[in-house]
Parts: C-alpha cells; sequence; structure tokens
C-alpha cells in the first residue's frame, strides 16, 4: 500500500497574542496511521493541534488536508472536513447523561442521522454502552475519555486530534484507549496524537514527530525511535534528564 500524505504543515508560524510557538514547523502524517507528537514541555504540542483544529491564527506557512489548502479554515469548517478533536482533560457536560452527551456530539448531523449512528458507534466502546444513562460525571476516567472518542467518532471523522488521552489514567485503562486509537487507525483515521506516556504511546503509533520550541527535531518510524538506545536521554522528560547511567550513579 502506498503511502499517502493527509496532514501537512508547510513552514507554519502560529502563535498567541506577539508570541510565536511554531517556529517554521513541517512535517506531514500519514492517511490511516498514528503520528505521536512528542517533545519537552511547553514545546508546542498542544499547539499543534490547536492551529490544526482553527483555533490558533496561522501567521506564516500552510496546511494542507488531503493536498487541499485548509490554512485559515474555521473549527467549525474543519469539522466539516472530517477534522475531530479530542482536547486534553475532561471535555464532557459532566451533569448530562452518557447519552445526551452523544446526541450533542451529533448536533451538527441532525438529530435522525445521530440517533442512527449512536448505536453503530456504541458497539466500539462497550463500557459506554453500559452506562448510557449514567450521568457524564459519574463514569471512571478511562469511560469518560472513551466517551469523548465515541462523540468524537459519531462525525465519522477522517482525522482525530487527539491531545493527551492518558493523564488520570490507569496504565491498563491507557492500554484500553490506545489499542481503541490502533483499531481506528487500521481502519483508515488518521490519528495525530500528543503523549506523554512515550514508550506506551510508541508501541501503538507509526511514525514520531519530536518538538523542541516549535521546530521538528527529528521525525522517525516508530519502532526505530523505539529500539533507541538513547530514547530515556531524548524524551522521557526532556534532553536534561538524567540518563541511565547518572541515576544509578546518584
Ligand atoms: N493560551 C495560551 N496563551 C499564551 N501562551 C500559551 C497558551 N497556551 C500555551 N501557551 C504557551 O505556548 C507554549 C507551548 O505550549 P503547548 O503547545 O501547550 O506545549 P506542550 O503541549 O508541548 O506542552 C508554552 O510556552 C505555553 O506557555
Ligand atoms: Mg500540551
Amino acid at each position: 500500500m502506498t503511502e499517502q500524505t493527509c496532514i501537512e504543515f508547510d513552514d507554519v508560524v502560529a502563535g498567541y497574542g506577539e508570541f510565536m510557538i511554531l517556529n517554521n514547523l513541517s512535517f506531514k502524517a500519514q492517511r490511516g496511521k498514528i503520528t505521536l507528537l512528542l517533545g519537552p514541555n511547553g514545546a508546542g504540542k498542544s499547539t499543534v493541534l490547536k492551529t490544526l483544529f482553527g483555533l490558533l491564527k496561522v501567521r506564516q506557512g500552510r496546511i494542507r488536508l488531503d493536498g487541499q489548502d485548509i490554512t485559515g479554515s474555521s473549527a467549525k469548517q474543519l469539522l466539516a472536513h472530517g477534522i475531530a478533536f479530542v482536547p486534553q482533560g475532561r471535555n464532557l457536560f459532566g451533569q448530562l447523561t452518557v447519552w445526551q452527551n452523544l446526541e450533542l456530539g451529533g448536533i451538527t448531523l441532525g438529530m435522525k442521522t445521530t440517533h442512527e449512528r449512536i448505536p453503530e458507534v456504541l458497539e466500539r466502546f462497550p463500557r459506554v454502552k453500559e452506562r448510557l444513562h449514567s450521568q457524564a460525571s459519574a463514569l471512571s476516567g478511562g469511560e469518560q475519555k472513551q466517551l469523548e472518542i465515541a462523540r468524537a467518532m459519531l462525525l465519522r471523522p477522517k482525522v482525530i486530534l487527539i491531545d493527551e488521552p492518558s493523564i488520570g489514567l490507569s496504565p491498563m485503562i491507557v492500554r484500553s484507549v490506545f489499542v481503541l486509537l490502533r483499531q481506528l487507525a487500521d481502519q483508515g483515521t488518521t490519528v495525530l496524537m500528543v503523549e506523554q506516556n512515550v514508550k506506551s504511546a510508541l508501541g501503538i503509533s507509526d511514525e514520531a514527530v519530536a518538538l523542541e520550541s516549535g521546530r521538528r527535531v527529528l521525525q522517525k518510524p516508530a519502532q526505530e525511535l523505539l529500539a533507541d538506545p538513547h530514547i530515556e536521554r531524548l524524551f522521557l522528560g526532556g534532553a536534561h534528564a538524567p540518563t541511565a547511567s547518572t541515576q544509578a550513579a546518584a
């Protein structure tokens, strides 16, 4: 199967107010693959997702989706183009039920289509399906994250942007969220993920892109990076994290 570029950042500059965070950033993410964004805190990983989702203005450069220029599109337009965003943290209406959260997720589709799609999406999320009439806030952290992903899947997105899905989840639940993302990618969804849980995330990813100060410092196949003996020093806690030998000496 030939690789096809789905997302392309081409020399992108973006930031907050006067502060530019992404500095001439270029990278590509292939269709139906999981691309993992790595880098120390503050490197600009979340900013990449927010910029791609139209929440920040692109000051320079272009962003393309399947070869089409989407620079400057609004979040609403990007949703219509098939991009879904699952931000970091909790993003549900906690007082509403699971079902109501799903209905709201399909608001742009209309009720009829939403109601047709909900059972279909829930096939992949048995834990969420069992809790349809519970208040969203009563779900465990892992179930809530699964509900957020289920809600995004209602839109049948081409691309899922997901920021640190593992935060606050137990290792076993993280595993199930990662397996789910892997399945979605294998069925053709392009996944762009930010994760601090580097080793396990690399285990289910295809490609890794590392950022430092809003620039790409590395892009290589996830398996290759996983096999790199310097991975700890490179990415677990940033460039200045102690190496295994200095830790042993301490
Ligand atoms: N809403 C904001 N307003 C101003 N600066 C921000 C905002 N969000 C993030 N930043 C700054 O942008 C930089 C990159 O942040 P971010 O993309 O969240 O990094 P990462 O996700 O890699 O940890 C940081 O220096 C951060 O302080
Ligand atoms: Mg972040």
